[in-house]
């Protein structure tokens, strides 16, 4: 275990409690004679009691010895720090620094029993293929894995013995399945993803929480000029565990639209506003939404092609519901720039929509109704290729992926399809 800070003590206590081998290097004397004196370097609930339980079994020991450590090991766990830099970026002196401390004691290994190196430290997606790896180039022998941390500290041996994600990535799947094995009598079965999914998932969970946080801290702090018990709002939005504490809008898909998130976003902000509250988080997912369909609307002008078939008008599949449909702008700068576009929704019949739905969509394409396909089959025989931009039934994936066109897919229909 190299690095014996809050993620390395942790780690190397519970691993030693599971019955493992466990030399702990750090660069901190302090830290070393701690645990040689049977004692947590820092406060944290339990891990006293593991580290001198562990230590007089003679399974868990420190040294400032990288070859120490390197000698006979069949697994190295990074978990030194990776603090901030001045502009934000993530400082990776202490990885570089102990990647090389063990190249250098690999090669002086006489065994010759292959080497897996686990960076459980949190770095940016890309960084073991081209900061680790590169630091162990010519070594034989030696698999590079990421194994992200995901305690809290305060109840990080809870976590360790109980946890909730286990994570490892690595192009080597026996390397991979080994890491795995580390947590199997823990009752969690590790998600085996590849090197940089599992770098990214650890950046993903981490802002998703802060994103929780900040989300629950912004509607408390509207509900108190407005005298309402926020914590009464918040635990009652928990009770709905189908839309709200589920995966439901979790998967990366085109912006959303309709006739009521962009309306009470609109309202709240406003309200806020006037209330002088400072609301960023709940200000920018309109704006964070105009940019996700600017990034489809690039995609979709890149293509090459003269004809584009659009599958989907409403702003959602199973409606015929065209208010704020991002697909009507993605249609009007597609036509602005002279682009052929047709579109077919299984859904939309022009003459029987009324009211507002039908002004929003016709204030913004007079003629839409040129433009729309009776059938899924004339959009395919006349279009080039073909943007998804509506959830497809199966039936309509199966004709989408048969008529061999090439596809965008703004919704994510494909990856969805793919994991069921
Ligand atoms: N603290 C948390 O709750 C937490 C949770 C999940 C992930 N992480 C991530 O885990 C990593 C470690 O976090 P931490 O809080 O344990 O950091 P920390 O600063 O407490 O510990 C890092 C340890 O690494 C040691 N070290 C540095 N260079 C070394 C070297 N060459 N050889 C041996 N030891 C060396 C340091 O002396 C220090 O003791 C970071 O990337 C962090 O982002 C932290």
């Amino acid at each position: 275990m190299f690095g014996l800070g809050y993620v390395g003590s942790v780690t190397a206590a519970c691993l030693a409690e599971l019955g493992h081998r466990v030399i702990g290097v750090d660069r901190d004397q302090g830290k070393i004679e701690s645990i040689r004196k049977s004692h947590a370097p820092f406060f944290e609930p339990g891990l006293e009691d593991l580290i001198s339980a562990n230590v007089a079994a003679g399974r868990l020991s420190a040294t400032d010895s990288a070859a120490e450590a390197v000698a006979d090991a069949d697994i190295c766990l990074l978990c030194v720090g990776t603090p901030s830099e001045r502009n934000g970026n993530l400082g990776l002196d202490q990885l570089r620094r102990v990647t090389e401390d063990i190249r250098a004691a690999f090669a002086a290994r006489t065994t010759k029993k292959k080497l897996i190196i686990a960076v459980r430290s949190t770095v940016f997606p890309g960084t073991c293929e081209q900061v680790v790896a590169p630091l162990l180039e010519g070594l034989e022998g030696i698999s590079i894995v990421s194994n992200p941390e995901f305690l809290r500290e305060g109840s990080a041996v809870v976590d360790f013995r109980e946890p909730t994600l286990v994570v490892v990535g690595g192009n080597d799947p026996e390397s991979v399945a080994m890491v795995a094995e580390l947590y199997e009598p823990l009752g969690v079965n590790a998600c085996q993803v590849s090197l940089r999914t599992a770098e990214m998932i650890k950046y993903a969970c981490n802002a998703f929480h802060a994103v929780k946080i900040s989300f629950a801290n912004e509607i408390g702090a509207l509900c108190e000029p407005l005298g309402i018990d926020a914590a009464e709002v918040m635990s009652t939005l928990c009770v709905d565990t189908r839309l709200n504490i589920s995966t439901a809008y979790l998967k990366p898909g085109f912006a959303f639209g309709g006739s009521c998130l962009p309306k009470d976003l609109r309202a709240l902000a406003y309200r806020a506003n006037r209330l002088d509250l400072k609301l960023p988080l709940l200000e920018s997912a309109m704006p964070s939404n105009h940019e996700h369909l600017r990034r489809a609307i690039d995609k979709v002008q890149n293509l090459t092609c003269a004809r584009i078939g659009v599958i989907g008008l409403a702003f959602k599949e199973n409606t015929d519901d065209l208010r704020e449909s991002p697909v009507i702008t993605l249609l009007e700068h597609l036509i602005g720039k002279g682009r052929d576009v047709r579109v077919y929704d299984p859904h939309i019949k022009l003459d029987a929509i009324y009211g507002t739905n039908r002004s929003f969509v016709l204030n913004a394409i007079p003629h839409i109704g040129r433009l729309m396909e009776a059938s899924v089959d004339d959009l395919l025989g006349w279009a080039e290729a073909v943007v998804v931009a509506q959830k497809p039934s199966s039936t309509l994936a199966a004709r989408i992926q048969s008529s061999g066109l090439p596809v965008i897919d703004l919704v994510g229909y494909r990856a969805s399809f793919a994991t069921a």
